[in-house]
């Protein structure tokens, strides 16, 4: 062999020396690591559970939440605005649909409505499945209606995997909201200072409710500027959560 061979062959066993050692390496430490997870066996059927099954088998059938509802199904057209369909979030595109009123946007979902299928094409829900559906979109679109409440406690696991499920439902975000906000939020948000979007001011909280209410939830709890991560609030996310709902709720 020339001797120009003959370094391209040492190149070509170092290059592959290495890159077998870092994948030995990453094989190693990504082992490593789920063994120092605590797996709890909830912990091992999360892991176990086919991609895209997440959110509607956490709870049983018909107890579903409206947000797993929407997360398992309506999402697939209600999350782009597919078809024509109302946008989740989208102000302008709910507000028409919610002057119908909820007993008439729950018949259109149950029943079909032009391109809008019969419980959204998956007949397995059960009619107060598909009335939380419905409340739980037309509220992130500038409703206030009530979701049929999750009957049992197990129904209650927060599809975040909260720990403490019978704290999440008691939740109630007029209550727990209030008192965050009340404690925490208020020193910027009832005055306005440092150009936070004061309490009550739809036209301050219109522009930045449009992204839909987990889109705000989300840049408040990482925070904005002025505004720290979740408002300096220290408490768990779903409280935190209730909090911007109450104010949301205040200002829309
Ligand atoms: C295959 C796509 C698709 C899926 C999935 C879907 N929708 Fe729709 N939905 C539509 C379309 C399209 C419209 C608009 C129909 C129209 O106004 O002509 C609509 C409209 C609606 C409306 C407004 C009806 C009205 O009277 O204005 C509600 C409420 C609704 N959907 C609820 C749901 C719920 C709840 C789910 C999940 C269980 C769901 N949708 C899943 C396509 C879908
Ligand atoms: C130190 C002052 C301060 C405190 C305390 C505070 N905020 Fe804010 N907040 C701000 C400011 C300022 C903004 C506007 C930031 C911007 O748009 O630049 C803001 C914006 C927000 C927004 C809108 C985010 C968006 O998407 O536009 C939400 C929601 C919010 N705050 C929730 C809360 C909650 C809930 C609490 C209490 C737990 C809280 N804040 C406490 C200052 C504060």
């Amino acid at each position: 062999m020339a001797p120009g061979s003959v370094i391209k062959v040492i190149v070509g066993i170092i290059v592959f020396v290495v890159a077998a050692i870092w994948l030995l390496a990453k094989l190693a430490t990504s082992g490593y690591e789920i063994d120092a997870q605590v797996m709890t066996k909830e912990a091992v059927a999360a892991r176990l559970k086919p991609v895209g099954d997440s959110v509607a088998s956490d709870a049983p059938p018909g107890q579903r939440t409206g947000e797993q509802v929407f997360k398992a199904i309506c999402i697939s057209c209600h999350g782009t605005g597919l078809a024509g369909s109302p946008k989740f979030g989208d102000a302008a595109a709910w507000a028409p649909r919610i002057a119908k009123g909820y007993d008439t946007l729950i018949d259109h979902a149950l029943h079909g409505f032009n391109a809008m299928p019969v419980k959204g094409g998956s007949p397995d829900l059960s009619d107060d499945e598909v009335k939380r559906a419905v409340a739980y979109m037309a509220n992130a679109g500038g409703a206030k209606f009530t979701e049929p409440p999750v009957g049992g406690a197990a129904a209650a696991a927060s599809p975040a995997g909260a720990s403490a499920p019978a704290a999440v439902a008691a939740l109630d975000p007029q209550v727990v909201g209030k008192k965050i906000f009340d404690s925490v939020c208020t020193a910027c948000h009832s005055t306005g200072a440092a150009g936070a979007p004061k309490f009550g001011d739809k036209a301050a909280w219109a522009p930045r409710l449009k992204p839909g209410i987990d889109e705000v939830v989300k840049i408040a709890t990482k925070g904005l500027n002025a505004m720290p991560p979740k408002g300096g609030y220290t408490g768990s996310d779903a409280e935190f959560r209730a909090a911007v709902e109450y104010m949301v709720n205040a200002s829309k």
